[in-house]
This record gives C-alpha cells, sequence and structure tokens, in this order.
C-alpha cells in the first residue's frame, strides 16, 4: 500500500511592515506588501495523512481533538490541496503548537506554513518553496512567509489569480542576527481576530487610505535597512509602521482596539530605555502583547528590565530562524 503521510515543521514570524486589509478574501490577496522576520522559537510541527479507508477529515490539535471552528478551516483548506492534486480522499490531520496559543500569540502562520508543506509532500505534489508560498497564503496570509527562515518579502502581486503573490527571503537567518523579544502582558484575550480586525478596517476606516498610500515607501525603508544591516534606521520605521496599522483601526466601525494597558506600559518603557542610549524598539500585531527588537548585546539588560513591569507576565527570548523542515 502507497503511504500518502508527511511530517513538517514551520516557525512562526513577526511582521515588521505590516499585512493590514486583503483585495480577494477567498485567495487571501493582500493589499499592500510585506515584511517579517521568521524566528527561531514558537513552531508548529504537523502530519498530514491521507488515505482510501478515512471516511471524513479528522483535525487533532497537541493531541485532542479541535474546536470545530479550527477544524472548518483545516478542512476548508485541505479542499483546496485536494482540488491541487485532483483526488479526493479524507486526511488526518495532527498538529503539534509550540506557540503558547492560550497566550495570545499568533499561531497561524507556522500552523498553515506547515499545514501546507505536510499536505503537499504527503500527497507528491512535488512543489517549489514558490508554489508553497502560495498554497500556505490561502490558509493564512501571514503563513506565506513562514515558509523561509530570515528576513522576507511578501510582494503583493496584482494578478487576479494570485499567482504573483508569494513571500521570498531577502536575507538569511544567519545573515544578520538581531533580538526579538516576545512579550506576554496581562490582560484579557483578544475578541477580533485579524481576519475581521482587517476587513472592518479596510471597509469602514477613513484612514485606511492613508496606510496604503505610505506602506510601500515603509517597506522600501525597511528592506534599505535590513540589506545594509542598520538596525536604528529599520527600527525607527518598524515602530512607526506599527503605530500607523494600530491608527487605521482605531478609525474602523466600531473601532477595534487590541491594546491592553500592559501593552501601553511596554511602550513607554521601551521609549524610555531609548532615551537611556538603548536602541531599541517594538512592534505589535493584532493583539496585546509586543515584540521588542534589540541587538543581541543588548537583549539581557532589555529582558531583565521588561521583566521588572507589573503588567508583563513572560518574556521569550527570539532570534531570527528556519524556514519549513521537514521531518521523518
Ligand atoms: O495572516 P493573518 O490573518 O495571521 O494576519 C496577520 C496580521 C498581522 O499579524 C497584524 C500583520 C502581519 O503582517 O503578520
Amino acid at each position: 500500500m502507497i503511504i500518502m503521510k508527511a511530517t513538517a515543521k514551520a516557525n512562526t514570524n513577526i511582521a515588521l511592515i505590516k499585512y493590514w486589509g486583503k483585495r480577494d478574501e477567498t485567495l487571501f490577496l493582500p493589499m499592500n506588501s510585506s515584511l517579517s522576520i521568521t524566528l527561531d522559537h514558537f513552531n508548529t510541527i504537523t502530519t498530514v495523512e491521507f488515505c482510501k479507508s478515512f471516511d471524513k477529515d479528522i483535525f487533532l490539535l497537541n493531541n485532542l481533538p479541535a474546536s470545530d471552528k479550527e477544524s472548518n478551516k483545516v478542512f476548508r483548506f485541505l479542499d483546496k490541496v485536494r482540488n491541487l492534486a485532483g483526488v479526493n480522499l479524507h486526511a488526518v490531520v495532527s498538529s503539534e503548537n509550540k506557540v503558547p496559543t492560550a497566550a495570545g500569540f499568533a499561531s497561524s502562520a507556522s500552523g498553515f506554513a506547515a499545514l501546507a508543506a505536510a499536505a503537499a509532500k504527503a500527497l507528491d505534489l512535488e512543489l517549489n518553496t514558490k508554489e508553497i508560498s502560495i498554497l500556505a497564503r490561502q490558509g493564512s496570509g501571514s503563513a506565506c512567509r513562514s515558509v523561509y527562515g530570515g528576513y522576507v518579502e511578501w510582494k503583493k502581486g496584482i494578478q487576479e489569480d494570485g499567482k504573483d503573490s508569494f513571500a521570498s527571503q531577502l536575507l538569511s537567518e544567519q545573515d544578520w542576527k538581531i533580538s526579538i523579544l516576545s512579550v506576554l502582558v496581562a490582560g484579557e484575550q483578544k475578541k477580533v481576530s485579524s481576519r475581521e480586525g482587517m476587513k472592518r478596517t479596510v471597509e469602514t476606516s477613513p484612514f485606511y487610505a492613508g496606510w496604503l498610500q505610505t506602506v510601500e515607501k515603509d517597506l522600501e525603508d525597511a528592506k534599505e535597512a535590513i540589506m545594509s544591516r542598520e538596525f536604528e534606521k529599520l527600527g525607527h520605521v518598524v515602530e512607526a509602521n506599527a503605530l500607523k496599522m494600530h491608527a487605521t483601526m482605531l478609525g474602523a466601525k466600531p473601532p477595534v482596539l487590541y491594546w491592553q494597558s500592559g501593552t501601553m506600559d511596554v511602550i513607554h518603557h521601551i521609549q524610555y530605555l531609548r532615551l537611556t542610549g538603548i536602541p531599541v524598539f517594538f512592534t505589535i500585531d493584532a493583539g496585546s502583547n509586543v515584540k521588542v527588537l534589540c541587538l543581541p548585546k543588548d537583549e539581557a539588560i532589555v529582558y531583565e528590565s521588561l521583566l521588572t513591569l507589573p503588567t508583563v507576565q513572560k518574556v521569550f527570548i527570539c532570534h531570527p530562524g528556519s524556514g519549513i523542515t521537514y521531518l521523518e
């Protein structure tokens, strides 16, 4: 009997220039290009097995049946892979998530990157990395960047079929080592998903036009800074881009506010550390947690000082990490 089974591992990524807004909801085509660092922490390992004898799809998350909502996202994604392969076999998907989802860190990027790679390999699709990126994008936009390690750009593309909307690597994880501290702040879980938050912003925020007018320039500046390893130049554009993304959501109807008081505490603390002469910057995705960027030489001092804030629960120290790997 032919075994149609494969296992892949993907790391999550943190956006430096954000993807915010879709121009096509079904194909997950973005309104703007974006840029991220794949991290060496927080991964998802996924095994996909297709078999003629399975009469339905099953999704196990950390060895337990996943919720209907999570399972349906995975099953809809499997439909796309089955379509591509021209088969209609059911599958068992088993994911081990090393991203602390309960702690509010996003897992969709590593989740769909690992799922795309494992499902395509299980069905012997022989996709190259660009094609896996295009496939992963259709599970969660940010997942198309986790296919690669290091510093990664996702070009939005202009085609309607999305074939020119995929990620590529700017620098590998070995090329430039910086430190990314993932800061978990106290407070409630987020109530609005990134999917809903960006949709509402595109449809209702008067500030969204300003985002679109300026984000490609932010991206160019960030790329230049990365290619010339200019940390401070990168930090300034990254921080401003994150604040600008959150400003577009504050203008949505109803407004979307992801920040908790702990988020503000970290923002102020980073600004204070900068005044003391340490080059340190922050960025925030669609949630309350903050990612802090600094140079490896300042990592320990920044880590210790963040832990003194009463609203900071935990700090995870990360560095640039690898793209997809296949496991036996
Ligand atoms: O692809 P999603 O649905 O995980 O959305 C990602 C949105 C942000 O994290 C806020 C920005 C980004 O580019 O990752």
